[in-house]
C-alpha cells in the first residue's frame, strides 16, 4: 500500500494536514534534538523528510522503512541520508546502536506496535531517547468532532485531486479511529522498558508527541531492586516524571 502512495505523498500529507506537518515535523526535530555525531534510527522513515531534518545539524541518522516505493523516492530526494529496507517488528541492528531513535506517523501502520517499541528499546543506548509522534485524540469534544468531519467529508476530496494512490487514503481514515489514545500509547512505552514517559498534543491532539528513556543500567539494577517479591510480571518502572511544554489548555500532557 506504501508503495502505491510513494510518489505523491509528501505532497498530499502537506495538504491534508493543511500545513501542519511542517509544525509537526519541527516539534519532534526539537524532541529528537539530534546532535552532531549522534547516531539516529528515523523509524518507518517513509521518504526521509523527518530523516533529513534531523541529519542537518551533523547527526548520523539512519532511515529504516519497509517498503522499496518509499525509500526509492527517498533516495532520489535525500541522496545523503542513509536508507534501509527494514522491518519495525524485526529490525537488522545490533542492540545499543543508536543514541535516539523516534518514529512518525509510523507506529500506527506497524503490525504489532509494542513488538516496534521493543525493537527501539533494544537497538537504543542506555540513556538513549525514544521520540514518537503520532495521530491520537483531541481532548476536547469540539476539536473531536471537528477533526472527525474533516476526515469524513473533506479529506476524501483532498485526497482525490493530490494523491497518487486515492484509495490507500481511506486507510488513514480507519487507521487514525482504530489508534490508542495518548494514555494507552504511554502505557504501552513503558511497558517496553522506557522510563521518563511524556507526551505532550500538537494541534489540539490531532497529534500528540510522546517520549521516553532507556533507562541507565543503574536505574534498571534499583528498578529490579524494588520490585516486590511477590510480583511475577511487575516489570513496567515507576516512571519518573518530565516536564512538557503542555498547550495553553493545560489537558494536554501527561507524566510518568
Ligand atoms: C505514514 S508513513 C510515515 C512516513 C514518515 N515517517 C513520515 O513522517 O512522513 C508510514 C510508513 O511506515 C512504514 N511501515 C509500515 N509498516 C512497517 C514496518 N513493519 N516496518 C517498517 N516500516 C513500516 C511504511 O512503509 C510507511 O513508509
Amino acid at each position: 500500500m506504501f508503495d502505491g502512495v510513494a510518489r505523491g505523498y509528501d505532497r498530499t500529507n502537506s495538504v491534508l494536514s493543511m500545513g501542519n506537518s511542517l509544525i509537526w515535523r519541527i516539534a519532534t526535530v526539537r524532541a529528537v534534538a539530534p546532535m552532531k555525531g549522534e547516531k539516529v534510527l528515523d523509524l518507518a522513515a517513509g521518504t526521509g523528510t523527518s530523516s533529513a531534518a534531523l541529519a542537518k545539524g551533523g547527526a548520523e541518522v539512519t532511515a529504516a522503512d519497509f517498503s522499496p516505493g518509499m525509500i526509492e523516492v527517498g533516495r532520489k530526494k535525500h541522496p545523503g541520508i542513509t536508507f534501509v529496507q527494514a522491518d519495525a517488528m524485526n529490525l537488522p541492528f545490533a542492540d545499543g546502536e543508536f543514541d535516539a531513535a523516534t518514529i512518525s506517523f509510523g507506529l500506527r501502520n506497524i503490525e504489532d506496535p509494542r513488538k516496534a517499541l521493543a525493537e527501539m528499546y533494544r537497538v537504543l543506548k542506555p540513556g538513549g531517547r525514544l521520540i514518537i509522534c503520532e495521530f491520537s485524540k483531541p481532548p476536547r469534544a469540539i476539536f473531536r468532532v471537528g477533526y472527525s468531519a474533516y476526515m469524513r467529508f473533506i479529506m476524501p476530496t483532498i485526497v482525490d485531486v493530490t494523491s497518487s494512490n486515492s484509495e490507500a487514503y481511506s486507510y488513514l481514515n480507519e487507521s487514525i479511529k482504530d489508534w490508542p489514545d495518548q494514555t494507552t500509547l504511554s502505557t504501552w512505552i513503558r511497558g517496553a522498558g522506557f522510563t521518563r514517559v511524556a507526551y505532550r498534543n500538537l494541534t489540539a491532539g490531532v497529534v500528540a508527541l510522546h517520549r521516553g528513556r532507556k533507562p541507565l543500567p543503574a536505574a534498571a539494577r534499583s528498578r529490579s531492586k524494588a520490585t516486590p517479591a511477590t510480583g511475577t510480571t511487575a516489570t513496567i518502572p515507576p516512571a519518573s516524571t518530565e516536564p512538557t511544554s503542555a498547550e495553553p489548555t493545560g489537558t494536554g500532557a501527561s507524566q510518568s
